[in-house]
Order: C-alpha cells, then sequence, then structure tokens
C-alpha cells in the first residue's frame, strides 16, 4: 500500500557500527546499534526503493523487503558499498571506526611480565568522503554527523569535507531526557538537517519517524533531478 515515489530507484545505505579485530578475541567497536540506519533502509524500501543495505554487526534483524550485506569491518564497508555502485542515492549512517590497529595479531595476545600492549592506531577509509567524490557518485549523497559538541559547525564542515549533498547531525552526548541508553543505542533521535541552503531542525521522535521523515525529503530531493 502507499504511493511508491521512489520505484526503480537504488539506494545505499550503511548501518551500524564497525568491528575493528585486535587480535582473534578482541575488536575495538563502539555503541551504535544500528537503529537508525535500519529503520531509514526500511522506510525507504516502503517508498519503494531498491535498497542495498550494508550493515556492520547489530543485532537487529535484516529489515523487511531490503537486500542486506553483512560486514564487519570498516575496509570491507567500503568494499561492499563500492561494489554496489551505481546507484541513485546513497545514506551512510553507519558509525565507521575512525582508526584500527596497525596489526591483527593472529594470535590471541597474551597478559605477560611484559605488561599492557601498546596498540599502535591507522587511519581507516573515509567511506563516505570516498562516495562524496566517486566517480561514479550517486546524484543525493547523506551523510550524517554524530557530535558531542558544536553539533552544526562540525556537520557543516563534514559537509564539505565529504563532498556530501546533506548531512544529518545528532547529538550523541545527549544520553537523558532523549532516551535511555542515548542517541548511540536509542529509540529517539533529534536531528539536525544540515545542507548549502541552511539549517533546519527537527522535533526529538522515534528513529522510526526520523527515517520516514528523512525518506520522503530523498525521495523530493531524487523527484527534482532530471536524469
Ligand atoms: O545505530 P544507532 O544506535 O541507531 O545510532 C545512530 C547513530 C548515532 C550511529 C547515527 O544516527 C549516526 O550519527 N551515524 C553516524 C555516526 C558517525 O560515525 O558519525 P561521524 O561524524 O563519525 O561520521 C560522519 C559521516 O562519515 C557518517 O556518515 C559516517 O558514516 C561517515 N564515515 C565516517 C568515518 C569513516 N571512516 N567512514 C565514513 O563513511
Amino acid at each position: 500500500g502507499g504511493p511508491k515515489p521512489l520505484a526503480g530507484r537504488r539506494i545505499i545505505v550503511t548501518s551500524g557500527p564497525t568491528h575493528e579485530p585486535i587480535d582473534p578475541v578482541r575488536y575495538i567497536a563502539n555503541r551504535s546499534s544500528g537503529k537508525q540506519g535500519h529503520a531509514i533502509a526500511a522506510a525507504l524500501a516502503r517508498l519503494g526503493g531498491d535498497v542495498q543495505l550494508v550493515s556492520g554487526p547489530v543485532t537487529l534483524p535484516d529489515p523487511a523487503g531490503v537486500h542486506t550485506t553483512h560486514v564487519e569491518t570498516a575496509r570491507e564497508m567500503k568494499d561492499a558499498v563500492e561494489a554496489l555502485l551505481p546507484a541513485d542515492a546513497a545514506v551512510m549512517v553507519a558509525a565507521v571506526a575512525d582508526w584500527r590497529t596497525d596489526t591483527q595479531a593472529d594470535q590471541k595476545i597474551k597478559k605477560g611480565a611484559g605488561g599492557p600492549p601498546t596498540l599502535a592506531m591507522v587511519e581507516n577509509p573515509d567511506i563516505l568522503a570516498g562516495i562524496g567524490r566517486h566517480a561514479r557518485r550517486p546524484f543525493l549523497v547523506v551523510g550524517f554527523a554524530a557530535e558531542t559538541q558544536d553539533v552544526s559547525e562540525n556537520a557543516t564542515t563534514k559537509l564539505d569535507r565529504k563532498g556530501a549533498d546533506f548531512i544529518v547531525a545528532n547529538d550523541v552526548s545527549v544520553t537523558s531526557g532523549v532516551n535511555e541508553g542515548g542517541v548511540m543505542g536509542g529509540t529517539r533521535n533529534r536531528v539536525k538537517i544540515v545542507s548549502r541552503s541552511g539549517i533546519e531542525e527537527w522535533p526529538e521522535m522515534d528513529k522510526a519517524q526520523v527515517a520516514e521523515r528523512l525518506a520522503q525529503l530523498i525521495a523530493r530531493r531524487l523527484d527534482s533531478i532530471t536524469v
């Protein structure tokens, strides 16, 4: 039921955290649950989109009507996203680890006389920035910004640095009031839509409602593009 304004549109969505292994039993991760990204994938599919979700490790079921690829690390997520091009739009909701350990030990690192290990870190590729400047860049590129301070300023910087059309900014320092567990991991969100034409503040709502509104916005934007 309902209108299908995204029929025939291929849309890539990333969701969830990435896990960056340290050794066979340990990894670096973050508090992303995938709730916001999965809700967006589902909302886009309800509007008729051909939705290709690339998900990091989450405990959520794959959304109905969506094609889901499961990955673990940032580098796997980047490869999976690029393999899905070309697309009409990309919505990068995943909380991709900015860093990984320089090396991953083949064996479990033992506790020993040497004391705690020092983990040398290297930067992960920026998937959004790569897509934002890709030769086969989707018509519409939407990034997120998880900030704990100067939300609007940092999101505006990310818009340009990552070559996005929109940045959906959320304040992930919010741990009370919005919902138990905070924006990362919880069920509600309050976002600002940052574009070159300004900043639009949306009220706090369920992640499913944020997803619904964002899907409508994406449908209108793609509609205005003459292919
Ligand atoms: O998963 P939930 O529990 O529902 O929580 C939702 C959320 C808080 C994770 C989500 O709403 C959100 O803010 N996602 C972006 C998280 C993030 O990593 O933000 P960032 O400001 O570090 O990154 C900015 C953008 O660049 C994001 O679109 C991110 O996907 C992308 N990025 C970042 C680093 C990297 N190496 N590659 C990327 O593509």
